[in-house]
């Protein structure tokens, strides 16, 4: 492959206005020497890209996008140096064969027939009496002229062979058309079309170019498939495609997220609410490939499938596809069935954006909405299992995610947070309250908690079923003051090393005292004890009550740091709404 010389390049160059070409997809405006707009590379409000003409590069200040004339299409139209400089070539009337320089592409004559097919589909849409009937279905369903354009929607006639009788009059090889599924044999052999009286939607590559079509019925009558799709072709296999890749592809980018519908219509429909970055993967099981195309411009991906039990496996399905792929997933569960565009026909286009930017869910909701919905809580045995499936999706998870888990089963099974709390310890061997204790150091200490503590160890030595009821509640371990801590290690060996033995109050102090360090001792004679007061059941239950506060003040500390953490503002909204409604929970709910 030859390369083109510098001097043929620098002539491009010297023939280009920057300003032309780029004014094409970014509107600018003049300021002194440069002209400043809206980056097109990512998304924002205020203009920071800026283009300077006499040293022909533009920049943004914020994303920190840079180049010049060719890299600029080359990343808007995802082409390559030289299509680039073909581009400009020919915009500045200068005649050169490229063939030489570009990799032969075995497909271009392919692409070139399924253009060619696209064209007189969009025609007999736009110019013909069937198309007006059809541009009424189309109305009716919301879908105005400048998505039939953007869409590049077309339509089939009834006719049984008009595109073979076209296209061949154009010169295009009937047998081309025929490996392009676009045309196909009847047994005394007669080419026919394969879309007839039908939408036609064409689906393309991420460069644009058209693989192959699929079609939809729109008169009602129509007792057969409700879309038929161009068969796997030379250039077209579906499991490697995503419908709408090459409109999302910079808006993608720009958004750092991509939205998956199932089909054509959610795309459209998204696409109606503003959502660009929408792809779909036409209705078949989202495969590997296709999850590989997304990656390659995002990690963040929001799964937006039909609200029914279909989609909801789909979605299943999905995740894990992505989680595979260490993707961040977000889900969205439409109500009542609906798919997104239902949704929109019934709700409006901004509803539907809510649900995208706002009403997500993450994986793990997901999966506990989807186990929700399967049992019966009625049964004792659905209860369980139930309990363990949600047990062994949090098992890994970090505490605050624990609690929150834990405290909604309590919920939603009608038992004590206790309980489940044990259950969950017994299932994973994990003691959550141990865990916990990561978190103490980043917490303030507040005076209130440590005198809990301090206090609590009178009760300890006052009765060993008080220490045995704290460990069941909060594992074995003090939280705040490490002094603290010790001298209940110290009670509870007394405990163990007697278990068998009655002492009373007196004998268990006694032997206490004798155990502790003269520093232990101090802390202990100076902090602990505290005369004027009487053990009373009371104020024991305050004091616990006091611990558990501080437990979940240690949550929200977590929360706090996860919402500092979240990496958009979304994300952090959603963690803050989240937090509040744990804080309300907890002040008003039920323990
Ligand atoms: P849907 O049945 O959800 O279609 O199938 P849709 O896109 O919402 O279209 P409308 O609203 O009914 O007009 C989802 C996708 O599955 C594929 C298509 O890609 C469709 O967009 N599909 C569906 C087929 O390929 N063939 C079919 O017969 C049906
Ligand atoms: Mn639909």
């Amino acid at each position: 492959m030859a390369r083109l010389s510098d001097e043929f390049i620098s002539e491009v160059l010297d023939k280009t206005d920057i300003i032309d070409v780029i004014g094409e997809k970014v509107a600018l405006s003049k300021k002194g020497k440069s002209y400043f707009g809206l980056c097109p590379f990512h998304n924002e409000k205020t203009a920071s890209f800026s283009v300077e003409p006499e040293r022909k590069i533009y920049n943004c200040f914020s994303c920190g996008e840079k180049g010049n004339v060719v890299t600029f299409l080359q990343k808007t139209n995802n082409i390559s140096f030289i299509e680039a400089i073909e581009d400009l070539a020919i915009r500045a009337n200068i005649t050169k064969d490229f063939s030489g320089f570009k990799k032969a592409n075995p497909n271009k004559k392919l692409f070139e027939i399924n253009e060619a097919a696209n064209t007189l589909y969009k025609l007999f849409l736009s110019s013909t009496k069937s198309g007006i009937e059809a541009k009424t279905y189309l109305v009716s369903r919301g879908i105005s002229n400048d998505i039939i354009k953007h869409f590049e929607l077309g339509l089939a006639s009834n006719e049984f062979d008009l595109l073979h009788k076209t296209l061949t009059n154009q010169g295009y090889l009937v047998s081309d058309l025929h490996d392009l599924g676009l045309v196909k044999k009847s047994k005394n052999e007669r080419f026919y079309d394969l879309f007839r009286e039908r939408i036609i939607f064409p689906i393309k590559n991420e460069q644009g170019n058209t693989l192959a079509f699929s079609g939809r019925t729109y008169k009602g009558k129509d007792e057969s498939a409700k879309y038929i799709n161009s068969p796997q072709t030379k250039v077209f296999t579906k499991s490697n495609v995503l419908y709408n890749m090459h409109n999302a592809v910079n808006e993608i980018k720009k958004n750092d997220r991509v939205v998956l519908f199932e089909g054509y219509m959610d795309v459209i429909a998204a696409y109606k609410a503003g959502v660009k970055e929408a792809v779909a993967s036409m209705g078949t099981s989202l495969t590997k490939d296709q999850v590989k195309l997304m990656k390659k411009y995002t990690n963040n991906i929001i799964i937006c499938y039909d609200g029914d039990a279909a989609g909801f496996e789909a979605t299943a399905r999905a995740v894990i596809m992505f989680e595979q792929e260490k993707m961040n997933v977000k889900i969205i569960t439409l109500p009542n069935k609906l798919d997104p565009d239902d949704y929109i026909q019934k709700y409006g286009n901004s509803a539907l954006l809510d649900y995208i930017n706002n009403k997500w869910i993450d994986p793990l909701e997901f999966e506990y909405k989807k186990s929700n919905m399967k049992i019966d809580f009625s049964k004792m045995l659905d209860i369980e299992h139930f309990k363990k499936t949600i047990f062994d999706m949090i098992k890994n998870a970090s505490n605050t995610v624990i609690e929150a888990y834990i405290k909604r089963l309590a919920e939603d099974t009608k038992l004590s947070i206790e309980s489940i709390r044990q259950d969950f310890n017994q299932y994973t061997k994990r003691n959550i309250s141990n865990v916990r204790n990561v978190y103490r150091n980043k917490v303030d200490v507040q005076d209130k908690y440590t005198y809990a503590e301090r206090r609590l160890v009178n009760y300890f030595l006052d009765n060993r079923k008080y220490l045995f009821n704290y460990n069941k509640e909060f594992g074995d371990i003090f939280h705040i003051n490490e002094n603290v801590r010790q001298l209940k290690d110290i009670v509870e060996d007394l405990y163990l090393e007697n278990e068998t033995k009655e002492m009373d109050t007196v004998e268990i102090y006694n032997s206490f005292i004798e155990k502790l360090t003269e520093a232990q001792n101090d802390f202990f004679s100076n902090r602990c004890i505290n005369k004027d007061l009487q053990l009373i059941p009371k104020e024991y239950d305050d004091l616990i009550d006091t611990i558990n506060e501080y437990q979940f003040t240690l949550i929200v500390a977590r929360m706090e740091q996860q919402i500092k953490e979240a990496p958009t503002l979304q994300e952090k909204i959603k963690l803050a709404q989240y937090r509040d409604l744990k804080i309300k929970e907890e002040k008003y709910g039920q323990r």
